[in-house]
């Protein structure tokens, strides 16, 4: 079968793209489009590492079809940081050495900004709760937690 011409935005950029009917917008993003900052944890939609913002809103790029994507705009990890300017989220999580493999960490910082911008200053169970989508096997989620409540404590006051 041929393949889908599909037009979107990515990263505030218009990009034209081929994919396969069952391509998922994680293979899309990764595989077509070199955008390897989103992570594929489980490729069922219960890990969180490949987490994007689609239209403003968080889904896990697993789940969802390249082909969905004709007119639509995503934000990826990738445009997180502003040149070489990290975002206070990527810059707290450095700070706490809340990430050990990293192949979480794209997602987490993701649904962190995600769950800042509808609350910015968040209890610490709203942020549990804000990013219980999202696994890591690796550092326990406390330095993690701590990483994103500081950084909304400083985008409070900045
Ligand atoms: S790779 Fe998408 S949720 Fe795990
Ligand atoms: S740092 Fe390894 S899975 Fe989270």
């Amino acid at each position: 079968m041929a393949k889908l011409h599909i037009t979107s935005t990515v990263n505030g950029d218009e990009v034209e793209f081929l994919c396969e009917a069952e391509d998922t917008l994680l293979d899309v993003l990764r595989d077509e489009l070199t955008l390897t900052g989103s992570k594929e944890g489980c490729a069922s939609g219960d890990c969180g590492a490949c987490s994007v913002m689609l239209d403003g809103r968080l889904v896990c790029a697993c789940l969802v079809l390249g082909a969905e994507m004709q007119g639509r705009s995503v934000e990826t990890i990738e445009a997180m940081a502003s040149g070489e300017q990290l975002h206070p989220l990527q810059q707290k999580f450095l700070e706490h050495a809340a990430l050990q493999c990293g192949i979480c960490t794209p997602g987490f910082l993701i649904a962190a900004k995600a769950l800042l911008e509808t609350n910015p200053d968040p209890s610490e169970i709203e942020v549990r709760f804000g990013l219980a989508g999202n696994l890591c096997r690796c550092t326990g989620y406390d330095k993690i937690i701590r990483a994103v409540l500081d950084a909304a404590a400083e985008m409070r006051v900045n």
